[in-house]
């Protein structure tokens, strides 16, 4: 029996997760898939009734006791230090070891890219470091609140820590044929940094000479992922960097509402996320594209094995754009439940 946690969290993101939750039930029952899922309060709303984000005890269970766990988005504007979503999402990432961020956008139809020349069909798999870079939490403050102030924000990249993303990127590149692994870096300038990732990058890369490899620096890649993104394949990159061009890269794909991502240690407890926040300007409207969540669906149903449910949920995701059955962001007059309920009854028929 697989064991899913679902964590709304705050905002947008107990819309989709249920949403979400919709579909992979259907998907589960009509391919037998056991399943059992979970709902977890982890949320603003509970920081600020209880003052607790996540405990030692919950990480370890919801680690330990499940297979996958599914979360909506954390981010709400009453907590505006963002400590919950710190704690929980970081957390997890953390305390998992997650240090894949698996982060596909594949243009589903053409309509959908807002370029006037695209290039091409639009297939990215981009490989974001998920646990080091500018996120360790390392650095602090000194004299805060003064006019003397000086932040730190320490950029930690490890050999270790750089040579699993680039592998798992490599790795991908050739079990799933594709043609080239691109690096995003910011060499020229963060040099201490960039060295590491090239020459990992150079002596990986030579474990795989049947796929093309260069580098870009990420400010003329994010220049370059809007004039010719049909150019790109699988993209590896580091944390800051990642969590920047997924969201280009989602927009060009359709938009953020259909993102999806997953956090990985291969062989081990994986959190999926779609890659959009919790969107407080249109929470409880049920304008809320639940399609990111949805396609996290898919990639829990390939990480458990079962590629026949991937299968049947991104093809219900697919036939749902092809019907015109859509949210507000897309042009369509649907709600949030409405589509995933046409994509649900789809699965069922
Ligand atoms: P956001 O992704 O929440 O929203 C950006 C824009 O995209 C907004 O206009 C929003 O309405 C729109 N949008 C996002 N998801 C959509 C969807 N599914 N359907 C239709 N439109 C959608 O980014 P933000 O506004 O910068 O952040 C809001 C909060 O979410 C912040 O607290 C932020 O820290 C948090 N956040 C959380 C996650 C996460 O939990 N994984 C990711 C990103 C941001
Ligand atoms: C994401 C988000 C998070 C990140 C935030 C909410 C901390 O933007 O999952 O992309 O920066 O990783
Ligand atoms: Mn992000």
């Amino acid at each position: 029996m697989t064991k899913l946690a679902v964590i709304g969290g705050d905002g947008i993101g107990p819309e989709v997760a249920e949403a979400a939750v919709l579909v992979i039930e259907a998907v589960a029952d009509r391919f037998a898939v056991p399943l059992s899922v979970d709902r977890w309060d982890l949320s603003a709303e509970r920081f600020l009734r209880e003052g607790v984000t996540i405990t030692a005890d919950e990480m370890d269970r919801l680690t330990g006791d499940y297979s996958v766990a599914l979360l909506g988005a954390l981010g709400d504007p009453r907590v505006p230090g963002n400590e919950h979503a710190r704690d929980i999402l970081l957390g997890l990432r953390r305390h998992a070891d997650l240090y894949v961020n698996f982060r596909p956008c594949k243009l589903r139809l053409p309509a959908l890219c807002p370029l006037k020349a695209p290039g091409g069909p639009i297939d990215l798999a981009i490989f974001r470091e998920n646990t080091e870079e500018l996120y360790t939490g390392l650095g602090g403050r000194f004299k805060p609140g003064t006019p003397d102030e000086i932040a730190t924000q320490e950029s930690v990249n490890t050999y270790k820590g750089v040579e699993r993303i680039v592998r798992a990127a490599f790795e991908y590149a050739t079990e799933h044929g594709r043609r080239r692994v691109t690096l995003v870096d910011k060499a020229n300038a963060l040099v201490h940094a960039g060295r590491l990732w090239r020459r990992v990058f150079a002596e990986v890369g030579a474990q795989h000479p049947g796929v093309e490899q260069d580098a870009q620096y990420v400010d003329a890649m994010a220049m370059d992922l809007i004039r010719r993104p049909a150019r790109y394949d699988v993209i590896v990159t580091s944390n800051l960097f990642g969590d920047i061009v997924s969201d280009l890269a989602a927009q060009v794909t359709g938009g953020l509402g259909l993102a999806p991502s997953a956090n990985l240690h291969p062989g081990s407890w994986a959190l999926f996320e779609p890659v959009h926040g919790s969107a407080p300007d249109i929470a409880g409207t049920g304008a809320a594209n639940p399609l990111g969540a949805i396609a996290c669906g898919g990639l829990i149903f390939e990480h458990l094995g079962e590629p026949a449910a991937a299968a049947a949920v991104d093809e219900g995701l697919l036939a749902s754009l092809e019907e015109g059955v859509a949210t507000p962001d897309l042009g369509g007059r649907g709600t949030t439940r409405e589509v995933a309920e046409w994509i649900g009854a789809r699965v069922r028929r």
